[in-house]
């Protein structure tokens, strides 16, 4: 669109009295495609010529009557707009000629070049499952690393995964009071938990646990041998299996920087509140007041000396920015942490950090899984593991239903099972909590993954009886591209650019989510009044090179989002 507004800033500069740049900024897509393809609202110009907008709208439609552009073809006032039509023909070759050029980078750009983007994503607890409440962290945080990827930005994926704190101290308890090694191994981590919530348990009666607990975590502090080895092995044991997980979903972080990476960096951040006089006593305990700023006051250590979740935080974005020289820090964690996540930028720049701003905090909504369908264990908690299996096991069956003679039935049912977890999260508005419907999620008419899977598929399938060869541009195909539902789906090929951009800077993955259902959508229409192979040859050729681009198009969009797109399903 920036070379057609260019166009439409130049024309306008001189007969309005505003720069080309503004009129660029000015120009809205109008809400219907009748009323144009852009539009110039005259509303800003009205005081300075003393006129109505829709008399100035008027007046310019009539200077420019009769002219057309390289793009645009008429000029037509309507109320306070003066709406600009592309030249259909100009527009499809342009938008198709790109896509099949770019390939596999359309939709990609280079604005990020040079900066350096910091995502904090996934960090699960260890020796905890990793539930559904990180399941989340997990798809938003590694599909804006992607779409930060795609805006030329150099992305550092951080886990910062919960590996330090009192619970270990109850694990370490737990352990040499009641754990078998041969259970251990068999499932290391469910076997942890089990062992943690019976910690739980039993501390209600037997106090001394607690106690015992704090004795173990200050060994571990204090760097104990023994203390260390369970804790390093704890540690591992969870991490091999989150790493199965990461795998079977494709993630790779570039560090797996837990909390108990800063552990000999925390002496540093107390000694620098304390020089910067925002630190203070309290009842023993080291505290920075936040009053202030409206926030309660954030403990920085206890009076026992042991530091808190917050202090390994401020330790972990100041070590961030001198490794990594972030412009922006992003920190993919539920909504319920919003407090901390205050506290802790209002702390850095407390602390004299300017670049504190450049910190946000992208938070979600809660995701429940619809009952009935899953078991939940003790403790309520539902494992991602089995969510992803279960969503594969549905896929499969849908599938063997579907098209019983598919020849790779496991990878499909892989790609639509998994894209069915992702986009069920991804399509929606990330603040908003979230009710997992498994067959809505698995639908292959709703709005899903299933969805735009299909139409991809259905892409490739036309294109295999085509012969398959691949198909290279050629300018007279846009002539051919005459029906409404042509035209329409040729613009909203064009938008995938701007729609990973929007997603992007707004940290929202959902707006490319709805986009892409809208491209499956505007595919169907097309698909179903125009047919493709058996028309005249040129056109035939001329709505394979469309398709060809939509494919392109859903290929590059969900991989956007982490969503594998079958050839066949
Ligand atoms: N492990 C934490 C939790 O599960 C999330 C950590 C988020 N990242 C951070 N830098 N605080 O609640």
């Amino acid at each position: 669109m920036r070379e057609y507004k260019d166009e439409i800033g130049r024309l306008l500069e001189p007969l309005v009295n505003l720069t080309a740049a503004r009129i660029m900024d000015l120009l809205e897509v109008p809400p219907e495609p009748q009323l144009g393809d852009l539009a110039f609202p005259c509303f800003s110009l009205a005081p300075v010529l003393k006129k109505s907008p829709a008399a100035i709208a008027e007046e310019l439609s009539r200077k420019l009557s009769g002219q057309r552009g390289t793009f645009w073809e008429k000029a037509v006032s309507r109320g306070p707009y003066l709406n600009f039509f592309l030249d259909p023909v100009v527009f499809a070759r342009d938008t198709l000629a790109r896509i099949l050029k770019e390939k596999t980078d359309f939709g990609k750009t280079n604005i990020g070049q040079g900066r350096t983007v910091v995502i904090d994503y996934s960090s699960p607890n260890i020796a905890k499952p990793f539930g559904i409440g990180h399941i989340r962290s997990t798809v938003i945080g590694h599909a804006l690393y992607l779409l930060y990827q795609a805006l030329g930005y150099r992305c550092i994926g951080i886990n910062h995964l919960g590996d330090w704190g009192t619970q270990f101290g109850k694990l370490i308890v737990a352990y040499k009071r009641w754990g078998n090694e041969a259970e251990l191994l068999a499932d290391p981590v469910n076997y942890l938990f089990q062992l943690y919530v019976k910690f739980h348990q039993l501390a209600d009666k037997e106090p001394e646990l607690e106690y015992e607990a704090r004795f173990w975590f200050k060994k571990l502090e204090e760097g104990d041998a023994e203390a260390y080895d369970y804790w390093n092995r704890f540690r591992q044991m969870s991490l091999d299996n989150y790493n199965q997980i990461y795998d079977l979903l494709g993630i790779k972080f570039d560090f797996f920087h837990g909390e108990s990476h800063y552990n000999d960096m925390l002496e540093g951040v107390i000694r620098l509140a304390r020089e910067k006089g925002i630190a203070r006593e309290s009842e023993g305990a080291l505290i920075v007041d936040l009053e202030p700023h409206g926030l309660p006051p954030v403990m920085l250590q206890k009076k026992d000396g042991a530091t808190l979740y917050i202090t390994r935080d401020l330790a972990a974005a100041i070590y961030r920015y001198e490794t990594f020289n972030f412009a922006r820090a992003l920190y993919v964690v539920g909504a319920e942490q919003k407090l901390h996540f205050q506290q802790l930028f209002k702390v850095l720049e407390l602390l004299g950090f300017e670049w504190a701003q450049n910190c946000f905090h992208i938070p979600f909504g809660l995701i429940r899984f619809k009952e009935g369908r899953m078991s939940t264990r003790e403790g309520n908690v539902i494992f991602l593991e089995e969510v992803l299996q279960r969503a594969i096991r549905m896929a499969r069956e849908i599938i063997e239903e579907k098209n019983p003679g598919l020849a790779d039935k496991e990878s499909a049912a892989i790609a639509v099972g998994l894209g069915a977890v992702r986009f069920g999260d991804l399509s929606n508005d990330r603040i908003k909590d979230i009710e997992f419907d498994w067959d809505k999620a698995l639908d292959f008419s709703g709005e899903t993954a299933a969805y735009i899977q299909y139409a991809h598929a259905r892409i490739c399938s036309i294109l295999r009886k085509a012969g398959g060869a691949e198909l290279t541009w050629s300018d007279d195909a846009a002539a051919y591209l005459q029906q409404e539902e042509e035209r329409a789906l040729v613009k909203i090929l064009a938008l995938l650019p701007e729609k990973v951009l929007a997603s992007a800077e707004a940290y929202r993955p959902s707006i490319l989510a709805r986009y892409l259902i809208d491209v499956a959508r505007g595919f169907n229409r097309f698909y179903h009044r125009c047919p493709v192979l058996g028309s005249d040859a040129a056109l035939q050729q001329a709505r394979l090179l469309l398709i060809d681009a939509t494919r392109q198009v859903l290929v590059n969009g969900l991989a956007l989002l982490g969503i594998a797109a079958p050839e066949e399903m």
